[in-house]
């Protein structure tokens, strides 16, 4: 590797030398170019730029070999604490907003500019792809919380391109409840507490009641709790129900709603706050089974061809 020195940095009006590492990148070139010619061109892509963003990362930092442990220590520990439970790794990325980007960049690609489409926001650790089927206007609160507020939530889901209602979109909705914990969390819940797997009706009508969700920290007892720590940062996030709405030939959509009320809807530790997703829980009267409401239309997008 070569090592160069040059002037780019002042101290006290003085300009002091400040090592610089590889300056034509010739190593950097030398790791990128070691993939064999079996390599898929897409993993190619992918690994010679983040290799080139790594490298340049350790150059414009002077990265330490200690540093540099740190942060291997921080990985590994993201790993000895994952299992099926949990994803340790999938936290760290998202205090550090990677989860959000990627979750835009692919929600962009799929649906492209159709602006109608509801917005998606980052799915999380806590789905679970096997809650059984839930009948329209049933409840999902299975282990009420004596601080629960009952919501009778409902909408339309129509195509954003026709405006047309939708029928037999399949709706998951998920929550924690009002101690901050989901149900595979808790054992004092009962199994699939707060989910529910729904179909829409022939008016593309779904509706289910659940609780008014509260904010909640993020798992903090693991590095990503420890970064957030280390950044003097809080592990909350804002008020919010999960939602996947999907149907062959559609576009899935992944997304959370918002309460307009909560705290924490401008500092999400995970930064998955976007406007479009921000609601309004209005008082209910009249139905004995719920003290407020949410109404809530979906749109989503047929696939691209
Ligand atoms: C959640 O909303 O369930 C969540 C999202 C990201 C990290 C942790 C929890
Ligand atoms: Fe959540």
């Amino acid at each position: 590797m070569s090592i160069q020195t040059s002037v780019n940095a002042v101290e006290n009006g003085v300009p002091v030398p400040k090592p610089q590492y590889d300056l034509n990148s010739i190593f950097t070139d030398s790791v990128i170019n070691a993939s064999g010619p079996k390599t898929h061109p897409r993993l190619r892509q992918l690994m010679a730029s983040l290799i080139r963003h790594i490298h340049d990362f350790a150059r414009e930092n002077d990265l330490t070999v200690e540093e540099w442990m740190k942060g291997v220590e921080m990985i590994n520990w993201a790993g000895q604490m994952s299992n099926d439970q949990r994803n340790e790794g999938q936290l760290l990325c998202d205090v550090i907003g990677l989860e959000s980007l990627v979750d835009d960049i692919t929600s962009k690609l799929l649906i492209g500019s159709n602006y109608e489409a509801t917005k998606s926001a980052i799915l999380g650790p806590f789905f679970r792809n096997d809650t059984p089927p839930t009948e329209n206007d049933a409840s999902i609160i299975k282990t009420m919380p004596s601080d629960g507020e009952v919501v009778y939530m409902h909408g339309i889901v129509r195509d954003a391109a026709t405006g047309e209602p939708i029928e037999g979109v399949i709706i998951d909705i998920w929550q924690c409840s009002t101690n901050g914990l989901y149900e595979q969390q808790d054992p004092a819940q009962a199994a699939f507490n707060l989910r529910g797997h729904l179909t829409t009706d022939e008016s593309g009508y779904y509706g289910l009641y659940c609780l008014r969700p509260v904010p909640y920290p993020v798992p903090d007892d693991g590095p990503a709790g420890r970064l957030l720590q280390l950044l003097d940062r809080h592990p909350y996030r804002p008020a919010h129900i999960h939602i996947m709405a999907g149907k062959p030939r559609y576009t899935s959509l992944t997304t959370q709603i918002f309460d307009k009320n909560s705290k924490y809807l401008t500092d999400d530790s995970v930064f998955a706050v976007k406007e479009d997703l921000v609601v309004d829980f209005r008082n209910l009267e009249g139905n004995p089974k719920a003290t407020l409401e949410l109404e809530y239309n979906i749109k989503i997008s047929e696939m691209k061809p």
